[in-house]
């Protein structure tokens, strides 16, 4: 489904998750979640599509549900994972959900990096983030031998320069060719790691709308920033590899982009896989981009407890809040029936969340509400599982990392 696709459609939704719930043999607690499996496999399609052959490594931290990473990766074009923590890579490695984590942030858990070096299999299947010597000590202080080497890639900052500004995720201080050698050098130097990869996240493409209908003049501005991203990032990935070559490196991957730049990002021959998750599920802040249209897979179902006036449903729960820049972008957005809305004063709310909107006054106590997320991975923090929906019947209901007692 087109997310600004009209009334009737988010109606017909609406009747279906309800049909589903209705179907199901015992009564569901609610927050209820939902993933609609049709519309993430024709997302998992399309952003295979989008890719051209250039595998795709799933980002976890945007799905967050063992059972749809396996899902994924069990589909051709898919292969690896690009995790968020190191001890979610230990538990997806020794699950067997995957034989290959790319953890794309730097870690100090000096625990997670004890079991690492213990054990000669993970750390055959599992690759650490890294950018500056730092994060090379914190490995070397929790052993004290070099036996099992460590496999490590270098984060290069993506970002955009535009005279003294930088424009992009502020993450890798490293951004000149002779910067990432440098490190290179120092980690070909000490025994006991592995250089493998190199990962450049250009966040600005990525992760920013760029075909916002309220905001036209802010998104032309936002895809000139993308093309003068991509232009300046090409120049300076093939430098950055070109020097990486004549220093001897050689490496197995080259990570790059997210689920807003796959196009972009694979038309760039230094780079030899892409990431993307928040593309499967199709949250919110992913509904307008010019490139792509993913159809919206996940829901969460809040019953109405209340009706404080004659327009007004309240339903129970609600502040399923994204993280970011806190703006009205970040909230839970009333998806079906279609027409409602939060109220400016409460918003969506700690234990209820009053809803305007015409629907409102037809709304009954019991009947259920369905709300997108305006993030991918993270409304599954909120539940214990999450419902997985065919057609119209839940075929089977599997834990998300909380339910496995997972937090990461
Ligand atoms: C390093 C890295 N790569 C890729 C992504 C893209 O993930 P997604 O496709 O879910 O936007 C992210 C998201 O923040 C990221 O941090």
């Amino acid at each position: 489904m087109n997310p600004d696709s009209g009334t009737l459609e988010r109606n017909r939704l609406w009747a279906r998750l309800n049909d589903a719930v209705a179907a199901h043999a015992e009564p569901l607690p609610t927050p209820l979640m939902v993933v609609d499996l049709d519309a993430f496999d024709a997302n998992a399609d399309d952003l295979v599509r989008r890719a051209g052959g250039t595998p795709i490594r799933v980002a976890s931290k945007s799905v967050r549900v063992p059972a749809l990473l396996s899902r994924v990766l069990a589909r051709e074009g898919f292969q690896g994972v690009l995790g968020y923590t190191l001890a979610e890579a230990l538990w997806l490695e020794e699950h067997g959900v995957c034989d290959d984590i790319v953890v794309a942030y730097p870690t100090v858990d000096r625990g997670a990096l004890a079991r690492l070096v213990a054990s000669p299999s993970a750390a055959a299947h599992i690759t650490l983030m890294v950018d500056q010597v730092a994060h090379l000590d914190v490995v070397d202080s929790v052993r004290a031998s070099q036996a099992v080497p460590v496999r490590v890639a270098i984060d290069v900052d993506a970002g955009l320069r535009m005279g003294r500004q930088h424009v992009g995720p502020k993450r890798s201080p490293l951004y000149d060719a002779g910067d990432v050698v440098l490190l290179a050098k120092e980690i070909e130097s000490r025994h006991g790691f592995r250089l493998v990869g190199a990962m450049t996240y250009e966040g600005q493409v990525a992760g920013v709308q760029d075909e916002v209908p309220s905001q036209r003049a802010r998104s032309a501005v936002v895809r000139r920033i993308k093309a003068l991203s991509m232009t300046q990032l090409e120049v300076r990935r093939r430098e950055v590899a070109e020097a990486l070559r004549a220093a001897g490196v050689t490496l197995e991957f080259w990570n790059a982009g997210g689920t807003g730049s796959v196009e972009a990002t694979v038309a760039d021959a230094v780079v030899t896989e892409v990431a993307a998750g928040s593309g499967l599920l199709a949250p919110t802040l992913f509904d307008h981009y010019q490139s792509f249209a993913a159809r919206p897979a996940a829901y969460f179902a809040l019953p109405v407890t209340r009706r404080p006036s004659p327009d007004i449903a309240t339903v129970h729960g609600g502040g399923l809040v994204a993280s970011g820049p806190a703006g009205k972008d970040r909230l839970p957005t009333p998806w079906a029936p279609a027409g409602l809305h939060l109220t400016g004063l409460e918003g969506a709310g700690e234990v209820q969340t009053p809803l305007t909107g015409h629907p409102a006054a037809l709304l009954e106590v019991g009947d259920l509400v369905w709300f997108r997320h305006a993030k991918s991975g993270e409304p599954f923090e909120h539940t214990n599982t999450v419902q997985l929906l065919a057609g119209s019947r839940f075929t089977e209901e599997v834990p998300t990392y909380r339910g496995h007692g997972l937090a990461f």
